[in-house]
This record gives structure tokens, sequence and C-alpha cells, in this order.
């Protein structure tokens, strides 16, 4: 059939542009029916190790995406040889099923981000926010010393969670809500997910771990590093047999 048969024949124009519009919609729609099988299921011992944010991490993350970092980082390896390589075990759709939005992305400027945490110390991230430079001398990535500067605002904090447990993450707010993450995630990650207690696991926390080296004010970089030394960590991979997690895919 001509393109102009088309074109010139509402008819035609209009059964056919419908057919396209229902293989696409079915493509995207069917996989939301599978969704529950496609999300790994990460246990270990009856508990999920995969967890939502603390609040420090949460407020770190604001400021991830208030820098623009997903400008120049992606958050998500893909599953070739050549990523496993570099990056590590390929991302799981589960470890970022809390994120809203998520930071996948595929600018890489820089390397990817998803599995970053624990690679290098606190101290190496706050002094390379700070200036790239003084540490990886062939650098381009832009200085941030306005974070180390900046007394962190988590005035909202409790706000926010509130906004994410809207979309399904399990802040909890009741009695019921808080018991339940318990068995969920262990005691300890359920008090870290209490909304009431927000403002005081975000202080506890910086002042325990002192991300940024300085023990003067709670600053943005306490958060951004807290939150960039949690990503890719909450997966075990040793404690998983090697064809676990395809059977997912
Ligand atoms: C203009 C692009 C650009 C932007 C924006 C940018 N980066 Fe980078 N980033 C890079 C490049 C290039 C590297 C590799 C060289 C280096 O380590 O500095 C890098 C490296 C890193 C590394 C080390 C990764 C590794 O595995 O060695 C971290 C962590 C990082 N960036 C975090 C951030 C954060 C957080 C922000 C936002 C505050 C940010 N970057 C913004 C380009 C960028």
């Amino acid at each position: 059939m001509k393109h102009e048969t088309i074109e010139t024949n509402a008819g035609w124009l209009i059964v056919l542009t419908l057919i396209v519009i229902s293989v696409a919609g079915l493509v995207e729609i069917l996989p939301l029916y599978f969704i529950d099988d496609t999300v790994e299921k990460v246990e270990v011992g009856g508990i999920e190790t995969v967890r939502p944010y603390t609040p420090l991490e949460l407020a770190g993350r604001d400021i991830y995406q208030r820098e623009g970092c997903y400008l120049c980082h992606s958050q998500m390896i893909r599953p070739f040889r050549d990523e496993k390589l570099r990056y590590g075990h390929y991302s799981l759709a589960a470890e970022s099923k809390y994120d809203h939005p998520f930071q996948w992305g595929s600018k890489r400027t820089g390397p990817d981000l998803a599995r970053v945490g624990g690679k290098y110390s606190n101290e190496w991230h706050a002094q390379h926010l700070t200036n790239p430079r003084s540490v990886v001398k062939e650098s381009i990535m832009p200085n941030y010393p306005w974070l180390a500067k900046t007394d962190l605002d988590y005035s909202d904090i409790a706000d926010k969670m509130r906004a994410l447990r809207h979309v399904g993450v399990p802040y909890s707010l009741s009695k019921q809500e808080f018991d339940n993450n318990v068995r969920r995630f262990g005691k300890d990650v359920a008090q870290q997910l209490e909304i009431s207690s927000a403002e005081d696991n975000l202080i506890a926390q910086a002042e325990a771990k002192n991300y940024d080296g300085n023990r003067d004010n709670l600053s943005e970089l306490d958060a951004l590093v807290a939150y960039l030394q949690v990503l890719g960590t909450m997966v075990d991979f040793s404690k998983f047999d090697d064809g676990y997690f395809s059977k997912f895919r």
C-alpha cells in the first residue's frame, strides 16, 4: 500500500493508527502485570536487605539531584561483561525500587555510581567533592566547595518522607506500620524509617559517622557523602547463588 493511500484516506489512517497504538500500549502495559516476579527478592535470613534511605541519606540524595550530578553520572550497571568487570554486579531492579525518581540515567561523562558505596573513604569523598583535581589530577568534574560550608537544611525531612510514603516507600507513621517494618527489615532499620523521629535520626547518623570530617557543623557534604556511601551496598552478592538473580529476568 502506498503511503499516499493511507494519508489521503481517513478511515485507513484511523484503523492503522489504532493498531500501532495498541501494540505499543501492550508492550508498555503488559510487563506491569508481572512486575512482582521481575523485581528480585533480596532477603537474607528472612530479612529484606534492600531498604529505603535513612533520613540523612535521603537528604543527600536531594542534594545529588539539586546539583545535577546525574547529568554526568548514571546509576545503572548494565548486564554486559565490560560493565560488570568495571563496576561490579549488574544493577537489580530491586536496588532502585525505593528511588523516586530513579537515577539510572544514560549520560556517562563520569563513571557509573551505582556501586560507589564503600569504594572510597569518607575523607576521599569530602576532598574529591570539594576539589576533584586534588585527588584525581586529570578530572574534569566541577568543584563543589559550598557543600562543606553550607549547613544542611533538614527542617522538611519528615515531610519528604511523608510524601514518599504516599508513593509506596514504607516509611512508617503508625505503630502497625512500624511493626511491619520490624518484621521486614529488622529493628534498627525500622527505627530509621520512623517519620516521627526523622530529625533525631538524621542528626544522630551525621554525628556518629562524621562524613565530612568536620564536627563543627552538619553540612550538606555530610548528607551527600552518606548517600554516596550507601549506593550499591544493600545487596551482599556473596550470600546468593550464581544463578539466583537471573531467574527474575
Ligand atoms: C561535568 C560532569 C560531572 C559532574 C556534573 C559531576 N561529576 Fe562526578 N565525576 C566526573 C568525572 C569525569 C569523574 C572521573 C574523574 C574523577 O574521579 O574525578 C567523576 C568522578 C566521580 C566520583 C568517583 C567515581 C569513581 O568510581 O571513581 C564520584 C563519587 C563522583 N564523581 C560524584 C559526583 C557527585 C556527587 C556529583 C554532584 C555533586 C558529581 N560527581 C558531578 C564528572 C562529573
